[in-house]
């Protein structure tokens, strides 16, 4: 398990390590530095000592200590309370010995705080008093100022670096697409018909929208990695409703603008996507250095699409966490099989875990994973 300093709230519910002497932060008791970390090194593409694994949607969620935590109040209050943020992102790494740690917020936190009008309604997720619809809705989406906006989410990556002593990081945004899909539905959508309809029928406005979402993105992004974080995802969890000439002409340069203005930061950048079996080889494009694969295409196939020069990040079937270990493990063994040696893949769900999912299970799949994804990997 990565090394912890001791937490500022309560951990008395699962023990951990507090790192000897309390010293400094860079560095650990077993010498490897978060650069030469599983996680990092796995992105790099670079043979590590074990296979790393971490879980979307690991914090919150199936944790009973995140419950008791978090109890009823509001998702955004918690996030814009550093404290309670940086306890919720550590509990998953407790628990499980995941080779990561992901910050605590929202996809929908950078619009919320420039004023947008969002709320995340328990059970349904963010929800818009004001949908986007017309030119005149892009002067309530200002550039975002990190420090002055979103001083809490920095705090947060601030304390999570300093605790996580030999766990990377991982900061996050929302891909343009997927924040806009919210903010022109006003909240979740199935078909994304009003999301389509602006898109198809009125091109000015919709890359005005998309270049906004990604000067948002891309300024949360770099304000988070400037704070510390290790690595970063793009989520564009609903692109898989587009085709790929869609998604190329209308969504690819807006996603690709985020990732160029990354770049010289130097850190992974990992862009992932539901149902997006089709759409791989673009958002690898956009400059992925690690792309997102669902359950809904093998890592093998996964990897013929994509060649060897780009790693990859998957795909156990989240629902597959429901079943009897012994089911569970085999399917495991099956996403490293597929893996094979390439020392590129990041082991992950295909998407979050499902809030029904017993914890155990998953500290299972952290221990099966690490026990055995590391042979093939060490000579690949
Ligand atoms: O699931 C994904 O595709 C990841 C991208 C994403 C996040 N938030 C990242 C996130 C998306 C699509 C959202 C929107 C959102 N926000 C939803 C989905 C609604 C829909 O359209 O289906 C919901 C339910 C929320 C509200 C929310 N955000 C909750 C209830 C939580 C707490 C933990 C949980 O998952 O129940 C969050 C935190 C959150 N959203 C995290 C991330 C990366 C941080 C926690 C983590 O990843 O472990």
């Amino acid at each position: 398990m990565g090394q912890l300093r001791a937490s500022r709230l309560t951990a008395d519910a699962v023990v951990f390590r507090p790192v000897p002497g309390g010293g400094t932060a860079v560095g650990s008791v077993t010498g490897v530095s978060t650069d030469e970390s599983p996680f990092l090194r796995a992105c790099r593409r670079e043979p590590g000592e074990r296979v790393p694994v971490w879980f979307m949607r690991q914090a919150g969620r199936s944790l009973p200590e995140y419950r008791a935590l978090r109890g009823h109040g509001s998702i955004l209050e918690a996030i814009r309370t550093p404290d309670l943020a940086t306890e919720i992102s550590l509990q998953p790494v407790r628990r499980y010995g995941v080779d990561a740690a992901i910050l605590y917020s929202d996809i929908v936190t950078p619009v919320a705080a420039i004023g947008f009008g969002v709320d995340v309604e328990p059970g349904v997720g963010p929800v818009i008093d004001q949908p986007f619809s017309s030119a005149a809705d892009l002067a309530r989406l200002r550039p975002l100022e990190p420090e002055a906006d979103t001083p809490y989410v920095l705090e947060t990556v601030k304390n999570l670096v300093s605790e996580l002593v030999d766990v990377p990081l991982i900061g996050f945004a929302g891909a343009p697409f997927t924040v806009a899909s919210y903010l022109v539905e006003g909240g979740p959508s199935r078909t994304y018909a009003r999301t389509k309809a602006l898109m198809y029928g009125d091109d000015d406005l919709w890359f005005a929208l998309l270049d906004r979402l990604a000067d948002l993105a891309l300024a949360s992004l770099r304000s988070q990695v400037e704070a510390g974080a290790s690595a970063v995802q793009l989520f564009d969890s609903w692109a898989g409703a587009l085709s790929p000439s869609d998604y190329q002409r209308y969504v690819l340069p807006a996603s690709t603008k985020v990732f160029a203005g990354l770049a010289e930061l130097g850190v992974p950048r990992i862009h992932f996507g539901v149902n997006t079996g089709e759409l791989l080889g673009l958002m690898r494009s956009a400059g992925a250095d690690v792309v997102g694969v669902d359950w809904r295409v093998d890592l093998d196939d996964a990897r013929r699409r994509l060649g060897d020069d780009v790693a990859l990040q998957g795909n156990l079937d989240p629902a597959a966490c429901l079943c009897p270990w012994p089911v569970v493990a085999d399917r495991v063994r099956d996403v490293l099989r597929r893996a094979g040696s390439h020392p590129g893949h990041v082991f992950n769900l295909g998407h979050g875990v499902l809030p029904e999912t017993d914890p155990g299970i998953l500290g299972q799949v952290v221990e099966l994973v690490h026990a055995e994804g590391r042979a093939d990997r060490l000579t690949g």
